[in-house]
């Protein structure tokens, strides 16, 4: 596995690898990798000759300073993980090199973006939008693998990459669930041990909840802040607090049991 912390070296790397017509598909990651992040390279490593992972906590989508201060951080284990799994490439990009411009140009997008998440955590997606456009420009990349855990990102995602005709292809992936159901997130280890048990409540609401007003109030009823619980693309999407750990999740309505 190589790792790459100077963008330029990466850019004159990847330009050696256009040369010799080899294939790339990228994965973005902000860290504290789990399976989820994992299923992203496996599904990768299937289809293209080689796979780049990027770990850059990207501080313009943090609309809050502490949930940035907090956001678990786990490098070494990060990278012994992305070696076991064979990933090819690991770029580990330094904050003034991403944003030389001192984030003078960013991408916004006005529809989507607003809402969800966009309406709950003001100017995450704009910050979302601008480090993807920096780190698919840098990857040049045939394809780009995202999960379907952050939908909304996703699409969102998608979306940017067909607006600009960028050559790379978005590729969603299913969410990883841990057995209780709840989806895999690097916020999770911030839970306690309770409290991530509890969390599978979030799962349990999605698929059996028969509507979004249901769902909020058991949620709400076992201690849970809902941020949001709403239905849109086919999707019944939640946000919601608890210990103070911000968690999202959603589900396509016709894969309800
Ligand atoms: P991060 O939260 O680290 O997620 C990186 C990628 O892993 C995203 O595409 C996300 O949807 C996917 N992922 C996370 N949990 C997953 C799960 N349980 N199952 C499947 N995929 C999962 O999302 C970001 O980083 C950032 O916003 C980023 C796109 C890197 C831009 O900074």
């Amino acid at each position: 596995m190589k790792t790459f912390e100077n963008i330029e070296d990466w850019r004159r790397f990847r330009d050696e690898m256009i040369h010799h017509g080899q294939t790339l598909a990228f994965v973005p990651t902000m860290g504290a990798l789990h399976s989820g992040h994992l299923s992203l390279v496996q599904a990768a490593q299937k289809k293209y000759d080689h796979v780049l992972v990027s770990i850059f906590v990207n501080p313009t989508q943090f609309n809050n300073k502490d949930d940035l201060e907090k956001y678990p951080r786990s490098l070494d284990r990060d990278l012994a993980t992305l070696s076991s799994a064979n990933t090819d490439f690991v770029l580990l990009p330094l904050e003034k090199q991403i944003y030389a411009d001192q984030n003078k140009f960013k991408v916004l997008e006005s529809d989507e973006s607003k809402i969800l998440c966009g309406a709950h955590r003001p100017g995450h997606f704009d910050g979302v939008l601008t480090v993807m456009t920096k780190l698919l420009g840098l990857a040049r990349a045939e394809a780009c693998y995202m999960g379907e855990k952050d939908f909304q990102q996703f699409r969102l995602v998608d979306q940017l990459a067909r607006s600009f005709f960028l050559s790379t292809r978005i590729v969603g992936c299913p969410t990883v669930r841990e057995p209780s159901g709840l989806a895999m997130s690097s916020r999770n280890e911030r839970l306690s041990a309770a409290g991530r048990e509890k969390a599978a409540l979030i799962y349990r609401a999605l698929e059996n909840s028969t509507s979004c007003e249901e769902a909020r109030r058991v949620l709400t009823d076992s201690g849970f802040e809902v941020e949001y619980c709403e239905e849109h693309w086919g999707r019944r999407l939640i946000a919601a607090n608890l210990e103070g750990v911000r968690l999202i999740d959603n589900m396509a309505i016709e894969a309800r049991s």
